[in-house]
């Protein structure tokens, strides 16, 4: 069947407005149900995961993350959620680098092979590397039946439907929603996480398409955002933490559909180098969501600010300080740091939308870029 825009100008545009009907879609067969007792509260549904030793994977063992471009960002999520939640240890590689790098990989190890289209050859090409070396191999991908799918021991569908825009927008949060409740699953089966923590954790899953409702309710202020700033040719991305990987993926998007140079930094590394990019001509998103690393990410606005970068600032609703500081400022709601990231995406992507629209971009079909890279 023949996927139709459906009154938006884009599928991009159409895809970023599905994300809170697909973070649904991944997330309910797997949330324990409303009402359900005590004990189940806490406990995310994977049954294709029961074999799997957690206990030993986390004492012993190890978690690989392959992917490549927008699913890379997630895994890299993946890992401060892996490791914070379930204290389960884990690596993250580029697809295209792992199997030229003689990786340690083991018996016992579990590698997760993220991909949305499930096609990528570099990805599909480690996975099977890793298969080789011993690892047992769980494919995250959208796509049902798609290669990756097929070659992995285990699958997890994302269900976030079909993405057709070049530039990945629902694949990627519905990813970090899965990854999310994968870590919820291995910290209550490695003990890391308490009973009380995991629901707390799902419940916030649960609530989140109403978050996220809320966030795309400010598309149309990004728009005069991206209006203000459409002539700047060099962006740079911030965060901290979770925010990491989300920064790199906001500037990733930005590049993908506008061709205008975008740089993701960890905050506390711009000292060593982009900070010698920034001027009054340079847009500096910062990521500065109320949690742990907030007031660390304030000190490094200020850094950028005192050199006489223009600040946009995404923010926690309810951010009293934030408007003194910025030239821009984006709320979202408060909601766990752990869901920060998957509600953070949204603004970032719509910014890059309008960008790339106001200047004329071929949003859907970016050049030079394919959906699925197939060939190594
Ligand atoms: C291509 C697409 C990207 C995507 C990457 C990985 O480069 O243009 O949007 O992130 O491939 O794709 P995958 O289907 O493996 O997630």
């Amino acid at each position: 069947v023949a996927v139709e825009k459906q009154g938006f100008s884009h599928f991009m545009a159409k895809e970023i407005f599905e994300q809170p009907q697909a973070i649904r879609a991944t997330t309910s067969g797997r949330l324990p149900r409303a009402g359900e007792d005590d004990l189940g509260r806490g406990e995310p549904s994977f049954p294709e995961l029961a074999e799997l030793d957690v206990p030993a994977l986390a004492a012993r063992a190890k978690v690989t993350m392959l992917a490549c471009g927008t699913s890379w960002h997630a895994a890299l999520a993946g890992k401060y959620l892996f490791e914070q939640l379930a204290r389960v240890p884990v690596e993250v590689d580029l697809a295209s680098e792992f199997r030229y790098r003689q990786p340690i990989v083991r018996p016992g190890d579990l590698a997760v092979a993220i991909s949305q289209s499930g096609e990528t050859a570099d990805t599909r090409a480690a996975l099977m590397e890793a298969r080789r070396l011993g690892a047992t191999g769980l494919a995250i991908c959208n796509v049902v039946d798609s290669s990756i799918a097929r070659e992995a021991d285990r699958v997890l569908y994302t269900h976030a439907g079909p993405e057709i825009s070049v530039a990945s927008t629902k694949a990627f949060t519905t990813q970090l929603a899965m990854l999310t409740l994968l870590a919820v699953h291995l910290g209550r089966r490695t003990g890391a996480l308490t009973l009380e923590r995991a629901a707390g954790l799902l419940d916030g899953l649960r609530e989140l398409p109403v978050a996220l409702d809320a966030v795309l309710g400010q598309a149309a202020a990004i728009e005069i955002i991206a209006r203000r700033w459409r002539s700047a040719r060099d962006w740079l991305y911030l965060g901290r933490g979770l925010a990491f990987p989300v920064a790199l993926e906001g500037a990733l998007k930005l590049k993908e559909i506008s061709y205008v140079h975008a740089e993701g930094y960890a905050c506390g590394e711009i000292k060593h180098g982009p900070i010698a990019l920034v001027d009054e001509r340079v847009p500096v998103v910062v990521l500065a969501l109320e949690g742990p690393g907030y007031h660390k990410t304030l000190a490094s606005l200020e850094e950028v600010r005192a050199r006489g970068g223009k600040i946009i600032a995404l923010a926690s609703a309810g951010d009293r300080r934030i408007g003194d500081l910025a030239d821009d400022v984006i709320l979202v709601p408060q909601v766990d740091p752990y869901l920060q990231p998957i509600l953070a995406s949204v603004p970032l992507q719509l910014l890059a939308y309008h960008l790339a629209r106001l200047e004329g971009r071929d949003v859907d079909q970016p050049r030079n870029l394919a959906k699925s890279v197939t060939v190594e």
